[in-house]
């Protein structure tokens, strides 16, 4: 990789402004998974390690009204940093202005200063999202240095990311960019054979480009969850109300004619009458009567998946086989981690969001080899796409 990275600069006595991905899930005002703090801390000592003044950057949600505000502020994230650093976060309730700036000039070094959810900028004209420049030159002018952490927010070419990278002298990648890039690179460079992904999720929408590119990489691509439905529709088997995207059966089509073998469809499914955590009947072959809906792959499925995935050296999953949230749709999920689990000498990638979710509810999470912070980022790097937060970074000399 060509990328500065933390050791390529000196920090002494700097001011670094450190982007990160504290995108957190918050409900009922509390963080209910602290892997992304988690995932900074390593960064965040190294800098204090290196005597810099730390101001930190990050995005909460999408902001769209002025109430989104009340439940998007990084006050928690504040606290459950200092918590996990030990170490006192000061936290500027504000994306720019006096207080932020008089903050900045008093630090000191190995100071923590979190500025308020950069997205709040976006209410007014969308200016973090869009990359208004004028936003960008100004947080870029708070610090000396840029050190790009958020690999979850690296797909976007945001003022916070791609803006400040622009307007500043200096800049590097994070320790975590710098993992997360090795691992997908064990997947996307010479990946050792048999490779096998395994795609779910709800909409094929969403996995057209990472499928396409993964058939011409991968051995097999399996596929699950709710996308499933409208390759069988293409097929012409019966799907009754399961979920389908009728307007991209024809492209389900091509990707069938494209993969050939190579493409694992589910043969079976458990379905019910409504989406709701009921019992399901597992249904005999890939029909799905009229009034039911497919919320799972069914036994066969499994085992028929487990058998591709035996031997396999390399492996990706992203995006959960069933409405694993519900206890009576989380089978063929589960199927999915123990199989991953059981594989000794295999390399397993997770992508973030719902497979990374599922694995640490059914706490695998020890038992695979990585698990993505990036959802997203982690998908357009497996497609083959650039990340813009990650090109913005100046090259080693
Ligand atoms: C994520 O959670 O995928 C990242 O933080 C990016 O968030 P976004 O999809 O709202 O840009």
């Amino acid at each position: 990789m060509n990328k500065k990275t933390l050791k390529d600069i000196n920090f002494e006595n700097k001011k670094v402004i450190l982007r990160l991905d504290f995108n957190v899930p918050i409900e009922n005002n509390k963080i209910t998974d602290n892997t992304r703090i988690k995932a900074a801390l390593e960064t965040i000592k190294y800098l204090q390690n290196h005597n810099a003044k730390i101001i930190m950057l990050s995005h909460l949600g999408r902001i769209k009204t002025e109430a989104d505000k009340k439940t998007r502020s990084l006050s928690l994230v504040a606290k459950k940093l200092q918590e996990l650093i030990n170490h006192r976060v000061i936290f500027i309730n504000e994306t720019r202005g006096k207080n932020l700036e008089t903050a900045v000039n008093n630090l000191k070094a190995k100071d923590l200063l979190l500025i308020e959810n950069t997205r709040f900028e976006d209410l007014n004209g969308k200016k973090e999202s869009k990359n208004d420049p004028e936003l960008g030159k100004y947080w870029a002018s708070l610090g000396e240095v840029f050190v790009n952490d958020a690999f979850g927010t690296a797909h976007r070419a945001h003022a916070s990311n791609v803006g400040i990278a622009t307007y500043i002298k200096d800049s590097c990648i994070g320790f975590l960019i710098e993992k997360e890039l090795t691992m997908l690179n064990k997947v996307v460079i010479n990946p050792e054979r048999p490779f096998v992904a395994i795609l779910g999720g709800a909409k094929v929408s969403d996995k057209i480009d990472v499928i396409k590119q993964l058939l011409t990489k991968a051995d097999s691509v399996l596929i699950g969850g709710g996308m499933a439905y409208t390759f069988m529709k293409a097929l012409g088997y019966k799907i009754g109300k399961s979920l389908v995207e009728n307007d991209k059966v024809d492209l389900a089509k091509e990707l069938i004619n494209l993969g050939k073998d190579k493409l694992v469809l589910p043969v079976d499914y458990i379905a019910a009458p409504e989406f709701k955590d009921i019992k399901g009947t597992n249904t005999t072959d890939q029909n799905i009567a009229d009034n039911l809906m497919g919320l799972d792959i069914g036994t066969k499925t499994e085992k028929l998946f487990q058998d591709k995935l035996k031997s396999a050296k390399t492996i990706v999953w992203n995006g959960p086989m069933g409405v694993f949230e519900m206890n009576n749709f989380a089978h063929g999920t589960k199927a999915i981690c123990e199989a991953i689990a059981n594989l000794k000498s295999a390399f397993s990638l997770i992508g973030g969001g719902d497979s990374a979710a599922a694995v640490t509810k059914f706490h695998y999470e020890k038992k695979v080899s990585f698990i993505s912070t990036g959802g997203g980022a982690s998908l357009e790097y497996l497609e083959g796409k650039d990340l813009p937060g990650i090109t913005a970074i100046k090259n080693k000399n």
